[in-house]
């Protein structure tokens, strides 16, 4: 069972300066909350019951965000605000637990997860990078599809999906005999950081949703810097599928990265027009745009 979920949010948002000068890009808002609650609920409700913060002292408005505010919620009841006061004690249910660790050092992706190694133990575990939102229509999430992947076959599942080929030098990119269709998985052949153009083994493209086995918190230790001077997440995973099968899972939802202003503007769209309060009168002022 997977009940642990690593969320790096240590990263201080560089592509999202200025919005990310003074509050962490994975609190900046989508609609009408930030954008790390729709990855911390995409998580709870595939069965995470631990929400393990890799962070930074910056960032503390995320740990606050996932905190009581007692404060506020005696002045709601004061007020019989009752609406506002469900809202802000139900972020997240009661048997889901957020706990904290530092990452001292910007070493790279790889060594925030390894952060988290004494909070781990020995199991399995989820990664989830705040910076995308993945948004699924139907009833089964990717992430949820993912897990019950990984319990049928024990193997690692890493969640792909395809780019267009001038983009493959800004993610990791899985080699696989044959592409999976939406929702299937495949035994990876490799996996590797960020290729130069016209070197990449195919054109899929790793989300930053990942099912791991503690094991790789060795290989982690073990990892020297790869691409950009970091210890990779891609790296241990490419030793780790050297000893057993590794696979990609490629998603059939959208999705949209947050860290990027365009993909941040998309996803407030597609977001917005979603919203169940919101949404028509959203709408309707795109209509009224006439653009
Ligand atoms: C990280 C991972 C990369 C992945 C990407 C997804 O890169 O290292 O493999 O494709 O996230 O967003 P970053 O965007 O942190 O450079």
């Amino acid at each position: 069972m997977i009940k642990k979920a690593i969320f790096p949010v240590a990263g201080l948002g560089t592509r999202f300066l200025p919005a990310s000068k003074s509050i962490p890009k994975e609190m900046v808002t989508v609609v009408d909350r930030p954008a790390i609650e729709y990855v911390v609920k995409e998580a709870v409700a595939a069965g995470i019951e631990q929400i393990i913060l890799v962070t930074h002292s910056s960032k503390a408005s995320i740990e606050n965000y996932f905190d009581r505010n007692f404060e506020l919620e005696t002045i709601l009841e004061n007020k019989k605000k009752f609406d506002l006061l469900t809202e802000i004690t139900e972020i997240l249910p009661k048997h889901v637990s957020v706990v904290s660790v530092r990452q001292p050092q910007p070493l790279g992706l790889g060594h925030a997860v390894l952060c988290a190694k004494a909070v781990i133990g020995d199991e399995p575990f989820a990664v989830l990078l705040p910076d995308v939102l993945v948004k699924n229509n139907d009833q089964e999430s990717d992430l949820a599809l993912m897990i019950d992947h990984y319990n049928q076959t024990q193997a690692s599942q890493i969640m792909v999906e395809a780019v267009p080929d001038h983009l493959v030098d800004q993610y990791g990119i899985v080699d696989v005999a044959q592409s999976p269709s939406e929702g299937e998985s495949v035994v990876m052949r490799g996996i590797v950081e960020k290729p130069v153009i016209g070197t990449a083994p195919s054109n899929l493209s790793v989300v930053g949703r990942y099912i791991l086995p503690a094991k790789i918190m060795q290989l982690l230790e073990e990892t020297p810097r790869g691409a950009g001077n970091e210890i990779q997440l891609t790296d241990a995973i490419a030793t780790l599928q050297k000893s057993e099968k590794v696979e990609a899972y490629r998603m059939k939802g959208q999705t949209f990265d947050c860290g990027s202003k365009i993909g941040y503007l998309k996803a407030v769209l597609h977001y917005g027009i979603q919203h169940p309060q919101l949404g028509g009168q959203f709408k309707q002022l795109i209509k009224e745009l006439n653009l």
